[in-house]
């Protein structure tokens, strides 16, 4: 077995809090020739408008493009909100440039996380979303912005929604095999185009079954009836809105990861929230979403679901002993909530 190459970006605010956090278990998991990986760190985002003048600097694509994986925490916040090229700016280019289209964001309430869930529910939640990531309003074109008007543009290739439709389909045959379109298709353009391709896919799925929801109901099914999702598949825009509702009906949006991939080539695992400028400097950010974005990394990029296992089982342990940052509404801070994650790693492998 060939030393992993992982790429480590840290980036800003909370993100080195919580990359040091991911580290430090990635280590402790790798113990006793476990786990051979070599890490690269380089700087993105803001970090990396301070040090070279840009958020995605040549060199650390490169050294994305290399590695086998990407670790990134998160970027961005008030200090680069002026900037002329915003952090912002470098992950959506990261994205494009590694044809990360698929952004695959978990919603699943554990048994030690239910009492932290802010909704009544008594059915287990365990659905995925699967986000378009590199295309939607987010990159289409014109985008313009005027003294007295502005525009953005929703543009979709009929391409772009087959590749994203295939990968939704296949996730849900590994799972409980239902597949939710997302969209907006009693007005959109784009909503109906991807209606009718996801519509036409489906049928190659017969042993998936296939529903839509306009995004206002999905928003609020997320609420009121959370377990009646699998996997949902939606654009990128809404994507982004509807994994920020998913992750707080856990508990916290500190705790949840994804996994962005392209066909080919290295994914990227990054926590799906931001750089949480308010409480960072604090040592009080959660670092379970960049836990579990290691493990979702060891699972899928290096097939170590063992590894993985261990962590999340060390995870759901931490939060039984309710050792828990502030977010989940506990009184530990990030090193503390880290080490008691180590420490259960460790101690049920001495069992
Ligand atoms: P945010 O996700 O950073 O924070 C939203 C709220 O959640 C805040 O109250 C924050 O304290 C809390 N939070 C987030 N992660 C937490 C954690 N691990 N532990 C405890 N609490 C946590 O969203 P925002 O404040 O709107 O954005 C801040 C910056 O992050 C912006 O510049 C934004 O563009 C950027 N951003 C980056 C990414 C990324 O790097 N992938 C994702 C989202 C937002
Ligand atoms: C996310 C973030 C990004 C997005 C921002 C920072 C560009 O919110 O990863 O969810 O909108 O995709
Ligand atoms: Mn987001």
């Amino acid at each position: 077995n060939k030393t992993a190459q992982i790429a480590v970006l840290a980036g800003d605010y909370i993100g080195p809090e919580i990359m040091a956090a991911g580290l430090k278990v990635l280590q402790a998991v790798s113990e006793e020739g476990r786990f051979e990986y070599k890490i690269h760190e380089e700087p993105f985002g803001g970090a990396a408008i301070d040090q070279a003048g840009d958020p995605l600097p040549q060199q650390t694509l490169e050294t994305c493009q290399q590695s086998d994986a990407i670790l990134l925490a998160a970027i961005g916040g008030p200090k680069w909100d002026q900037a002329p090229k915003r952090p912002e700016a470098g992950l959506l280019e990261i994205r494009k440039a590694l044809n990360l289209f698929a952004n695959i964001r978990p919603t699943a309430i554990s048994s030690a996380m239910q009492q932290y869930s802010p909704i009544k529910n008594e059915k287990p939640v365990d659905f995925v979303i699967v986000r378009e990531l590199t295309s939607g309003i987010y990159f289409g074109t014109p985008r313009e912005k005027h003294a007295d008007y502005a525009l953005d543009t929703m543009r979709y290739t009929k391409e772009e929604v087959q590749r994203i439709t295939h990968i939704a389909f296949q996730m849900a045959q590994k799972r409980r095999h239902h597949v939710t379109l997302v969209d907006k298709a009693n007005v959109l353009a784009t909503s109906k185009f991807w209606r009718e391709i996801v519509g036409e896919i489906a049928r190659d799925y017969p042993d998936v079954t296939y529903d839509t929801s306009y995004v206002d109901a999905a928003s609020m099914k997320i609420i009121s009836a959370p377990d009646q999702f699998d996997v949902i598949l939606t654009e990128n825009l809404f994507g982004d809105i509807l994994s920020d509702e998913s992750a707080e009906i856990t508990g916290s949006l500190g705790t949840i990861p994804s996994m962005s991939q392209g066909s080919d080539g290295p994914a990227l695992y990054e926590p799906i929230h931001g750089s949480a400028p308010d409480i960072a400097g604090k040592g009080i950010a959660d670092p379970i979403s960049m836990v579990k974005s290691v493990a979702m990394m060891l699972a899928n990029t290096f097939d170590r679901q063992d590894l993985a296992t261990e962590i999340t089982d060390a995870i759901n342990e931490t939060i039984s002993k309710q050792i828990m940052t502030p977010d989940l509404g506990g009184h530990a801070n990030t090193d503390e909530v880290t080490q008691a994650i180590i420490n259960s790693i460790q101690e049920s492998r001495r069992a």
